[in-house]
């Protein structure tokens, strides 16, 4: 056994470094209304971050999953706090994040949301119903990380085009432990896909391409590097 693993007594499993932490989670698209019945999103259903928190309980960590809009139920034994926009999901984040050891942004957050939400229906003939004013939305991961402290940072980039250099620079804006750079736009991996097709990168210059895989499995490697920074 190497120095510092430490086995749970009787199981003969080796504990998880996991175990015990308090990890907090965004997961999920938000949405920007426009008025009662129309916003800004975008395809994200949820699932990358869903699979984050089953692979994290599974070892054992105290998770808090703060999740946008989707179709999914959380998997049972975490704190789910759910929202809607981006100002919502930055306020939830913000109370969660003292007291987490380790924070996964894996949410899909809208960079921009209208300057004004109408109270009612905008109408088709409503003067300036055609003209849509936006505001940039915090970037929750960049804002929480300036109090970063001891904690360890994942963030996920989802990029149309030259996904490693822009995932790197977020890595480095963002003081990140570990980024997940995955190419959307592309049918069967990304956005609403069961499956994903990523690169791992480290602030050392690493980068580790995975092969396409389930979820699931990207969640579970994921975690294992996890597991290896926090030791
Ligand atoms: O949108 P972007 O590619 O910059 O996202 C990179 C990382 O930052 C992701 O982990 C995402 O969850 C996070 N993010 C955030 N708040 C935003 C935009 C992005 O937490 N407003």
């Amino acid at each position: 056994m190497a120095t510092g693993d430490k086995k749970s007594p009787g199981s003969g499993k080796k504990e998880s470094p996991l175990k015990g932490k308090k990890v907090l989670i965004t997961a999920g698209p938000t949405r920007e209304h426009l008025d009662p019945v129309r916003f800004i999103s975008n395809p994200s259903s949820g699932k990358m971050g869903y699979a984050l928190a089953r692979a994290c309980l599974s070892r054992g960590a105290r998770v808090t999953l703060i999740s946008g809009p989707v179709a999914l139920t959380p998997p049972p034994g975490l704190r789910t706090v759910r929202v809607e926009s981006a100002l919502q999901m930055f306020k939830a984040a913000r109370a969660a994040f003292s007291g987490c050891d380790v924070f996964i942004a894996s949410a899909a957050v809208s960079d921009y949301r209208p300057a004004r939400a109408s109270k009612s229906k905008i109408k088709k003939d409503s003067p300036g119903g055609r003209f849509l004013r936006l505001t940039l939305n915090p970037d929750i991961l960049q804002k929480l990380s300036r109090a970063k402290g001891g904690r360890l940072l994942v963030g996920f980039a989802a990029e149309t085009g030259s996904v490693l250099e822009n995932a790197r620079g977020k890595l480095r804006n963002k003081k990140l432990d570990l980024m997940v750079a995955n190419r959307v736009g592309r049918k069967g991996t990304g956005f609403g896909s069961d499956f994903n097709q990523v690169t791992l990168l480290w602030p050392s210059g690493k980068a580790e391409t995975l092969k396409r895989m389930a979820k699931e499995r990207v969640a579970g490697r994921v975690a294992d590097e996890i597991e290896k920074l926090l030791k």
